[in-house]
């Protein structure tokens, strides 16, 4: 069966929200998907950047890396490659490699005795405190939670930005609620489903801005840090998740693996839709190092850069734009990395089992830009 336009609904958006983007698809078996269904939930995933698909606890590994490689099928190996091995990444302790699918990591929070061949894993479902300059008090910890890190889902370094990642829920802990603070001083709030992924549109963060910027940001480039999960270890979180406070703690490249400067990555600002050619303000303010401006010049100082992409991301990530998905058991999202930026949120308690499955795959191209 075909992926027929009925078989796309796009999702409601709660009173108040203004998202315009995610979709769920009926209908399809993602074990053996037909050409002509592929093209239609990657139609889809272009237009809707965020597609879930319900009831996939039976999906194996195996497809969920199939689904995934199709996409980009010049792609093989995991976004991160290797660079997870480095004990001093901040992303290392967070994933487990699935042995028998090595492109497919296990996340989430409490004991699994067993899983596609991991035994005995303690997974721990990251916590803001840990990324976070100033955190939420341990008394307020259970009603309250931030944004963790929003981010593209890219090595950054070496190895190109995956162009879409397939998220799975095996299991989800039955649901509370909790407030996410911003603590900005801009006093937003968002109530959020419990472990919540938060996401929102690189194309309506693009819209957001003034003609001034959108000119700023399609004639612009971003250098990314080299190794950069390395190089941030030691720095801290503002409270929105939106990038680092500027103290001076980044490693210093004397302290990092070797750097081949061939491999830094420098990327437009703006990456174009590959279906409807729209631009997405594509970012990870986290790991931002320079900006290299249309007229050649080079903005070097780091909290300057830092101080320029917050500004022009923070519009967007207000709550009206906040997509924040209510996982289910069995839930597979697959959404646009080249097209939203995410987020991990909430807090669990040590026995709160999450377990969630995660591909994506460094992409054979760079994005394109303006
Ligand atoms: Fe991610």
């Amino acid at each position: 069966m075909a992926v027929l336009p009925a078989a796309v609904r796009p999702l409601q958006p709660p009173p108040g929200s203004k998202i315009d983007f995610g979709a769920e698809i009926d209908g399809v078996d993602l074990e053996n998907l037909t050409d002509e269904q592929f093209t239609g939930i990657r139609n889809a995933l272009y237009h809707y950047h965020v597609v879930v698909f319900k009831n996939q606890q039976k999906l194996s590994p195996k497809a969920q890396y199939e689904l995934t490689k199709r996409f980009d099928p010049a792609s093989d190996n995991y976004g991160h490659g290797k660079t997870l091995d480095a004990k001093r990444s901040i992303l290392h302790p967070d994933l487990k490699t699935v042995p028998h699918q090595p492109q497919v990591q296990v996340i989430g929070n409490g004991f699994v005795p067993s899983y596609e061949g991991l035994e005995n894993v303690q997974l721990r479902h990251p916590h803001h405190r840990t990324f976070h300059r100033d955190h939420i008090p341990d008394e307020k910890d259970y009603d309250f939670t931030r944004f963790y890190r929003w981010h593209i889902d890219a090595a950054l370094y070496d190895l190109y930005p995956p162009q879409v990642t397939t998220l799975m829920a095996v299991e989800v802990p039955k649901g509370r609620r909790q407030t996410l603070l911003y603590d900005d001083g801009s006093g937003e709030t968002l109530d959020v489903p419990l472990g919540t992924t938060a996401f929102v549109s690189g194309e309506r963060m693009f819209e957001l801005l003034s003609p001034e910027d959108q000119e700023f940001v399609r004639t612009s480039k971003i250098e990314y840090a080299p190794h950069p999960y390395i190089w941030m270890s030691s720095a801290r979180s503002l409270p929105t998740g939106l990038g680092m406070y500027s103290e001076n703690r980044e490693l210093p490249e004397s302290e990092l693996p070797p750097i081949d400067p061939t491999k830094i990555m420098i990327f437009p600002m703006a990456w174009k839709n590959p279906v409807t050619g729209k631009l997405a303000l594509q970012i990870h303010p986290s790991a931002v190092r320079r900006i290299h401006c249309a007229d050649g010049t080079v903005i070097d100082d780091l909290e300057r850069v830092r101080d320029i992409v917050y500004k022009l991301q923070r519009p967007a990530i207000s709550p009206p734009y906040v997509y924040t998905h209510d996982w289910q058991d069995g839930d597979m999202v697959l959404f646009n990395n080249r097209g939203v930026l995410h987020s991990v949120v909430g807090a669990f308690k040590p026995d709160e089992v999450r377990l969630f499955r995660q591909c994506n795959l460094a992409a054979s191209e760079p994005p394109v830009g303006p």
